[in-house]
């Protein structure tokens, strides 16, 4: 079992595998395929049911005025928010109330691969319906750039674009598929990354189609 799994059952726990042996780097992100087994990911996918319960799902709009195609909620001390002021992180959903706690299937999964000793305070929880997709872009609303940001992905294949530090130049992109997990830190932390497509219905994972993408942050 792995590690870092207090709640696993049967072969490698609720990960993929017992030694990760399928660690790719990409211009220093470090890619997890398959990270999460199918039942991990109904865990994970449980978990973001009962935040969106509690915290509804809603397009921000851009400091541009344009709403976002990607639509999402929040988990954590902190949410992320845009609208015509910035981006920022917020202590409440929209709608007036605390974002719910992250659920521990998700907490597991930053312990297990963050390698640091502080648990994050926002799980930022994207849905990309058909069409959506998300602009290169750094992540740079945090106090420390030091903590790294994990991502995780769940149902509908996206293709995930990763540049440079510095705006533009040349880049490279992988399809990042349900259950791959891809740290963002150290020398990469600030690299632009985005999301120019996902392949709608071609995964199961969600009846209705769609792409997840969970991002684990700290915040202060
Ligand atoms: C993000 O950069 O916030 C999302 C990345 C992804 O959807 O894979
Ligand atoms: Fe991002």
């Amino acid at each position: 079992m792995h590690p870092a799994s207090g709640i696993g059952v049967g072969n490698g726990g609720i990960f993929g595998k017992e030694v990760d042996m399928s660690v790719l780097t990409l211009r220093g992100f470090e890619i997890h395929k398959d990270f999460l087994t199918s039942e991990a990911q109904s865990a994970v996918l449980e978990a973001v049911r009962s935040v969106a319960v509690a915290a509804p799902v809603f397009s921000p709009m851009t400091p541009y005025g344009k709403p976002m195609s990607v639509r999402m909620t929040s988990a954590g001390k902190y949410g992320w928010f845009s609208d015509r002021t910035g981006y920022r992180y917020v202590s409440h959903h929209p709608g007036g109330a605390k974002w719910p706690a992250i659920p521990a299937p998700i907490l597991d999964i930053w312990n297990a691969v963050a390698g640091v000793d502080r648990a994050p305070d926002c799980c930022l929880i994207n849905f990309y319906g058909e069409g959506a997709r998300m602009g290169m872009h750094q992540d740079k609303d945090e106090a420390n750039f030091s903590w790294p940001v994990v991502s995780v992905s769940l149902g509908d294949d996206g293709l995930f674009r990763i540049g440079n530090t510095e705006r533009g130049g040349k880049t490279e992109s992988i399809w990042l598929t349900s259950g791959d997990v891809v740290v963002m830190g150290g020398d990469a932390r600030l690299t632009h990354h985005g999301v120019d497509k996902i392949r709608f219905g071609s995964s199961r994972l969600l009846p209705k189609g769609g792409r997840i993408n969970l991002t684990l942050r700290v915040v202060d």
